[in-house]
């Protein structure tokens, strides 16, 4: 497996972020200097003084190469151990370098506290890092991934470089990575045999099939797995317990037992389906989520919910069965259609709006950019349902900020007899909640405008139609959220990047003006 190798200027903070790293992503740590001095008995300052920066640099070298024969870890180097061709290509090809970089009042401000463990910039720091700083300005500027550590704790670093590389692991229900990696639907197999998972049935609905079924299996195949693909119609109107019954069946066809793994191919349907089909067969069986839409990427495969729908109502029926992984390619988004990109591009903007402001900033520039930069998308989005969900893994508490939108969207929703694209319908009713939240001044005036611009760039629809009757959508708003009390509990904007929970009695207030 590929390492995650943390690299430049000393101070960056490599060594403290590479273990939280590390935790986070349930992976050893190395740090390559501790090894260098173990190795050779000595401090580095040692090394140095009685044998030189060359022999220092050729240790460096030697203890790097022999990371080829270690598990994926989280590597720290020290601040020039990329300097050297054959160390950069030995690290380019043996995993992804993220180099981390701050201003130098930031590198001086760390480095103060132990500039004895520093031989190379012993002497006056000031002076001796600004030079080595320019020194090395080209070479640092090189590096493609940076992360810029300035005014953050080490814990807000190590998400950046999660979002970064588009890496995490949940375990507050279930332990399991969600990975985002550009053609990573090539590597289903080899990420599923790593993990000891076996025996898959692939489950997927007719047009994944027909784009990507060969792929998949031929992933599968190249990692000694031969596998059954049973495709299902496609559909909200075939989330329902007959084609459960009717995944059932392959699955006793194909020969599954409790041994086996279910691979979830598809948009949102296909995850509720498939995960609830996993999570009762044979009293559970493994599952792995590989979405390929933008809605079941950063919201429906993460969180561990599953489902159908009954006649009488949307996910009326389903478990909390989390998948062993979640494995998003945005390659697979340049298929989908337009209007279910956009539609998904309504959950990225909630996040936004919820935790991410500058999430939301990339998506105010547009469509294009956004089509163009749907990797980057996908790993802020996933960043922030992973945080929130990992609060909150059974809807008890701070998972109800997720619904921003939600309330007066699934009205909009049902209201129009699903004629509207659920987000669609969330973006009509991010933009009421905004305005509810300016007339509560919970927000300042001005933020649903900056909402609505945003969604109408993307393409959304930002008011509710007006052939949908007011009094219906009160009553569908009441029906969905009401509390004991008779108030309904609204996730409201505060600004971009903070929501809150406020319980509002007057639901015509809710639809003022939209
Ligand atoms: N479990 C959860 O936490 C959760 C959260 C949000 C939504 N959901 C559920 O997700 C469902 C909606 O998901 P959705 O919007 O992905 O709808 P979907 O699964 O119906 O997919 C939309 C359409 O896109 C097609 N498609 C999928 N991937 C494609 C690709 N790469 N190229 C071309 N076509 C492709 C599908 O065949 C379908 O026609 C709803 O049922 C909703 O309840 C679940």
């Amino acid at each position: 497996m590929p390492h995650i190798f943390l690299y430049g200027p000393p101070g960056t903070g490599k060594s403290t972020v590479g273990k939280i790293l590390a935790r986070n992503l349930k992976l050893p740590f190395v740090d390559l200097d501790r090894i260098i001095e173990k190795n050779a008995g000595m401090p580095i300052s040692l090394i140095v003084e009685q044998q030189g920066e060359l022999m220092f640099r050729n240790f460096e070298t030697s203890t790097l190469k022999a990371l080829a024969d270690e598990t994926e870890s989280v590597v720290a180097l020290g601040g020039g151990a990329l300097l050297r061709d054959e160390n950069r290509s030995f690290a380019e090809s043996h995993g992804e370098v993220i180099l981390l970089i701050a201003k130098l009042e930031t590198l001086l401000e760390r480095l103060n506290e132990d500039s004895m463990k520093r031989p190379l910039l012993s002497g006056d720091l000031g002076e001796k890092l600004s030079s080595l700083l320019a020194k090395r300005y080209e070479h640092y500027a090189s590096f493609t991934n940076q992360v810029y550590v300035d005014r953050k704790t080490s814990d807000q670093n190590a998400l950046q470089i999660q979002t970064a590389l588009g890496r995490f692991h949940l375990s507050a229900m279930g332990e399991y990575d969600a990975i985002v990696q550009n053609h990573g639907m090539e590597q289903t197999g080899e990420l599923c045999t790593s993990r000891g998972l076996r025996n898959p049935i692939i489950v997927t609905d007719e047009n994944v099939a027909r784009f990507y079924g060969e792929k998949i299996m031929l992933s599968l195949r190249n990692a000694g797995m031969d596998s059954d693909l049973f495709t299902i119609p496609a559909g909200e109107g075939h989330k329902t317990l007959n084609t459960v019954n009717h995944i059932w069946n392959a699955f006793l066809k194909a020969g599954l037992d409790r041994k086996s793994t279910v691979i979830a191919f598809g948009g949102g349907v296909v995850c509720d389906l498939a995960g609830f089909a996993a999570s009762t067969f044979m009293r559970g069986v493994c599952w792995v989520a590989v979405p390929t839409t933008l809605l079941a990427m950063v919201d429906a495969s993460l969180g561990g919910k599953t489902g159908i729908d009954l006649p009488e109502g949307k996910n009326l029926v389903g478990s909390f069965y989390p998948p062993k992984l979640v494995l998003a390619d945005s390659q697979a988004l340049k298929s989908l259609p337009g209007p279910e990109l956009i539609s998904g591009l309504a959950e990225v903007v909630k996040h936004g709006i919820i935790s991410d402001p500058q999430l939301f900033n990339l998506c105010g520039r547009g469509l294009d950019w956004v089509g163009n930069n749907l990797d980057e998308v996908v790993r802020r989005a996933m960043a922030v349902k992973i945080k929130v969900i990992e609060e909150d893994p059974y809807e008890k508490g701070v998972r109800a900020v997720l619904n921003f939108g939600h309330t007066v969207g699934h009205a909009v929703e049902l209201v129009s007899g699903f004629r509207l694209r659920h987000g669609e319908a969330v973006s009509i009713g991010m933009v009421a909640e905004a305005k509810l939240a300016e007339r509560l001044t919970v927000a300042g005036q001005g933020l649903s405008d900056a909402i609505s611009e945003s969604l109408s760039e993307l393409g959304l629809p930002i008011h509710i139609p007006k052939d949908l009757p007011r009094a219906e959508l009160i009553r569908a708003m009441r029906v969905d959220k009401k509390k004991s009390n008779g108030d309904i509990r609204f996730a409201l904007p505060v600004e971009i990047g903070k929501v809150v929970l406020v319980d509002v009695a007057d639901l015509e207030m809710a639809l003022e003006g939209s």
